[in-house]
């Protein structure tokens, strides 16, 4: 099953979405869109899997188990009337026949209830911290929840309170559906980016928790410089595979999750371009007083590839919310253990 996070429910007229065999799009009509893919649907952001040649280095052995074989391309979606009518039926929902069937859209409203702009960007900030400990090398860490037993690391100061948030709309949804840790993080990261503007992104479901905390050390600190933090990168996986977006690249879309949040990237509610137009100006900015971004963000002005995706993304908004979509996509399914029904 994949989830595409479409806008906030607020009175739901219509749904449908699309699929071509590159590109999948959710399309908005009216206020709200519900659109729930089938187990066996293959669109969008798995399209960067699609690759007829082989892949190496990337992280999603078990992909094929919920979406099909990895170098199918889309397939005939499916809409699910039912599925898109669940969340105004809520209350009287048959708790048997939900548990039957992993149904995404109360994942996404179960999120969406406690979710808001001021709270987007520690949830977002939580997937990196999730996800970001995988190691391509042993294929350790990675998106699979055990972020609720290393909040008390030094790297993930500020994040328990994002996680009791999260909390809470696991037991509300949980009273319909057992979720995993991991979908909810990588369901309510997504949810995040399209609350503050950002692109809508496709969330594939059925990520397995594990029961242990990851090995330490695996996350960038903010003092790297851009060499470090390149390897940082490559040892999760971002790979240069023709198929897949750079390293380099991924690295500095992703790095664009910064616009939102405080650290001073314009609008701290709007995922916007802000981020790399204020990596551009000269002198550095600052904000009142303060300094702008971490030393990781100016890291990367400083090496002429990373600049030249800056600048890429500093004149073309869409441009980065789509590979920001493809690379968020890559970075919640990192080192992923699917379950298989
Ligand atoms: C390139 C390596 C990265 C480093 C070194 C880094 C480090 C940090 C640090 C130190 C903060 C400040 C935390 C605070 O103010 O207490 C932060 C904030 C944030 N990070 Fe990263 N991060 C990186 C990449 C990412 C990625 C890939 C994402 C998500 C895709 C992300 C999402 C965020 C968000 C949304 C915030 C703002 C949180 C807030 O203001 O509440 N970061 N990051």
């Amino acid at each position: 099953m994949e989830l595409t996070n479409t806008p906030h429910l607020a009175s739901s007229s219509f749904f449908f979405s699309s699929c071509s065999p590159c590109a999948c799009r959710s399309r908005r009509t009216g206020k709200a869109v519900i659109t729930a893919f089938a187990a066996g649907s293959r669109c969008s952001a798995d399209s960067i899997y699609a690759c007829p040649e082989p892949i190496e280095q990337h992280n999603v052995d078990s992909l094929s188990v919920a979406s099909g074989p990895a170098n199918t391309q889309c397939y005939r979606r499916r809409d699910f009337a039912a599925v898109a009518l669940l969340p105004f039926l809520l209350p009287h929902v048959d708790m048997a026949s939900a548990a039957d069937s992993y149904d995404g859209s109360i994942i996404q409203n179960g999120v969406r209830n406690v979710l808001s702009k001021v709270k987007a960007a520690g949830v977002l900030r939580l997937v990196f911290h999730d996800a970001g400990t995988f190691d391509i090398s042993d294929k350790s860490g990675g998106m699979n929840g055990s972020i609720i037993y290393e909040a008390d690391r030094p790297e993930n100061a500020g994040l328990s309170k994002s996680l009791k948030i999260l909390r809470k709309a696991k037991e509300g949804i949980n009273q319909v559906q057992q979720v995993s840790w991991a979908d909810l993080i990588a369901v309510a990261g997504a949810e995040a980016v399209a609350l503050c503007g950002g692109p809508e992104i496709p969330i594939r479901l059925g990520r397995l928790d594990s029961s242990t905390a990851d090995p330490t050390g695996k996350l960038p600190e903010e003092t790297l410089d851009v060499v470090a933090l390149k390897t940082s990168f490559g040892k999760k996986g971002f790979s240069a595979h023709p198929c897949l977006l750079g390293r380099t690249q991924e690295m500095v879309v992703l790095s664009g999750a910064h616009t939102i949040g405080g650290k001073g990237f314009g609008n701290p509610n709007a995922f916007d371009n802000a981020y790399f137009k204020v990596l551009l100006e000269k002198p550095r900015p600052t904000s009142s007083g303060m300094p702008i971004g971490l030393p990781t963000d100016w890291a990367l002005t400083e090496d002429d590839e990373c600049l030249r995706w800056i600048n890429i993304y500093a004149k073309d908004q869409d441009k980065f919310f789509a590979d920001f979509r493809d690379a968020y996509t890559k970075l919640v399914n990192s080192g992923a253990s699917w379950r298989t029904a």
